[in-house]
């Protein structure tokens, strides 16, 4: 069997693990499995490719050098790898979400300097398609023009949500004039440019066409830019989940302009997965997925919230613990503040504390609760709390006013009556945890500060609210220490 034949087997294999993985990670039982599935898979395909690469390469008769692309290949994934592992092992889970943006605006990246490479080497230097099927060449221009715009905007896209996921910049949508009216026209003068693209000869204007790729590419890199700007803090795991879909679609862009399967399959696998992701996250929170995906599209700047909600009532640990004792359902709703403190650990034992005493103890997860999907469900399965005391959104929402005490630790935004009650606040329409209901709510936080959305709660001024300030972690542990 020739050396290329046993690539393509391997490259069957491998889109076949990454389908085996995506299936996994959909469940928390297959995760592990799914997990390694990938592990796998990406395996084979990187030893495929670089067989492949050296094989073309020891095929080229043209080449005295032979060394110089192989070194430079090896020192890429030496170097690639050790920053991949030092990042991956650094890397706190409320920080995955920025990292994650990151890797995607890389992705973003090679797309755009695969699509100009294939611009200027040529068709016939690339190689990908036969000398003599000249009227594929309108095919493979298109893809150089597609490939780069996909990619520019997914690198400045993934750009700007990283340094609002690590607060670097303001998380409140920028609001340009007519910022519909850009989004729109950028795409129409993409179209066109492209369309002038394929229609000239590229090889007779050579000057004319780098200079028509340059302006794509300056558009789209704006485009990415206005395009994730221009969407609210609280629409931020959708943004996430739609570059990660963007980032596919880069990926499989680039493995047409360079002939390699693997990379269409691979690509299309992330573009589709990601876009079905932002659809089911749309709908949990009850947002319009064509106006996020366009940039915030038909979303308005709310008015200014200067409303007086009144005064808020403290409560200290060995109140709350005395409370708690006296409770007989208890319902913890966690937040991203809980990620942050860490007090996974504390309120796992607290929970087996309060069970032990016969008191029924569950979670209320709400699907964007902390800064990635699942982050909570990750964070309490670490801690060792049971799975089936962990209840999604709309398995717990309707028993909340039958619940004594609900123990709101780092969660802000998606326990905010304004989301129910408010049609004008930024984030009307959201379903929420409704844990206003239950007879006694105690947050934890450790100010008065408005949570990821920019949004103020109202839910801390109720009657039936106490607020326990300080660390997650240290107010947990107070706790269990006074009970
Ligand atoms: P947030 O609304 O961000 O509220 C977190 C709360 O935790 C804040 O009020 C903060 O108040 C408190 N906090 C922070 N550190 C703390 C600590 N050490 N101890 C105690 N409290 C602490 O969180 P949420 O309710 O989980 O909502 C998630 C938000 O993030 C939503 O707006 C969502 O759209 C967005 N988001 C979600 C994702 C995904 S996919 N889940 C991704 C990106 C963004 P203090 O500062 O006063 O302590």
């Amino acid at each position: 069997m020739s050396i290329t034949a046993i690539t393509v087997a391997a490259y069957v294999i491998a889109s076949l693990l990454f389908i085996l993985s995506l299936a996994g990670l959909s469940k928390h039982e297959s995760a592990k499995s799914g997990l390694t599935y990938g592990i796998v898979g990406m395996a084979i395909a990187l030893v495929a490719t670089v067989v492949l690469v050296l094989k073309t390469i020891f095929d080229l008769d043209s080449l005295d050098l032979k060394w110089v692309p192989i070194v430079l290949m090896f020192a890429a994934i030496v170097i690639g790898a050790a920053v991949g592992l030092w990042r991956a092992k650094i890397v706190e889970m409320t920080g995955m979400p920025e990292l994650i943006a990151l890797l995607h605006s890389f992705v973003g990246l090679a797309a755009v300097l695969i699509g100009w490479n294939g611009a200027i080497e040529g068709f016939d230097a690339a190689g990908v398609l036969p000398e003599n099927i000249r009227s594929l060449t309108n095919i493979h221009e298109a893809e150089i023009a597609i490939g780069i715009f996909i990619g520019a905007v997914t690198l400045t896209g993934s750009i700007v949500a990283n340094l609002k996921l690590s607060a670097k910049i303001k998380s409140a949508p920028l609001m340009l004039p007519g910022k519909n009216f850009i989004n729109v026209g950028s795409l129409v003068v993409f179209f066109v440019l492209t369309g002038f693209y394929v229609a000239m000869d590229t090889h007779a204007n050579q000057t004319a066409s780098y200079i028509m790729l340059a302006v794509i590419t300056a558009l789209a890199l704006f485009l990415g830019w206005h395009l994730v700007a221009s969407i609210g803090g609280g629409d931020m795991p959708v943004v996430i989940s739609m570059l990660n879909s963007y980032s596919g679609w880069a990926a499989a862009a680039s493995g047409f302009l360079l002939g390699n399967d693997l990379l269409i399959v691979t690509g299309a696998l992330v573009g589709s997965s990601g876009a079905y992701l932002s659809y089911i996250m749309c709908k949990a929170m009850n947002r319009s997925f064509i106006s996020v995906i366009a940039g915030g599209f038909g979303i308005e700047a709310g008015p200014a919230d200067d409303t007086d909600y009144g005064e808020h009532r403290e409560i200290q640990a060995d109140a709350a613990a005395e409370l708690l004792a006296g409770a007989s359902s208890v319902v913890i709703t966690p937040g991203y503040g809980m990620a942050v403190a860490q007090a996974q650990y504390p309120v796992a034992d607290l929970t087996s504390k309060l069970r032990a005493k016969g008191i029924d103890v569950r979670f209320g997860i709400h699907p964007v609760a902390g800064r990635l999907p699942g982050h909570m469900n990750v964070l309490l399965a670490e801690a060792k709390v049971p799975y089936d005391i962990v209840l999604e959104l709309d398995e717990i929402n309707d028993d909340l006013a039958e619940t004594d005490v609900v123990l709101v630790i780092g969660a802000n935004d998606t326990v905010n009556p304004a989301a129910a009650e408010d049609p004008g606040s930024p984030i009307a329409g959201m379903p929420v945890l409704e844990v206003w209901n239950a007879k006694d709510v105690i947050v934890f936080k450790r100010s008065m500060a408005a949570g990821y959305a920019g949004v103020q709660n109202p839910l801390f001024f109720r009657d039936n609210t106490q607020m326990l300030f300080g660390d997650a972690k240290d107010r947990v542990e107070d706790i269990i220490a006074a009970l």
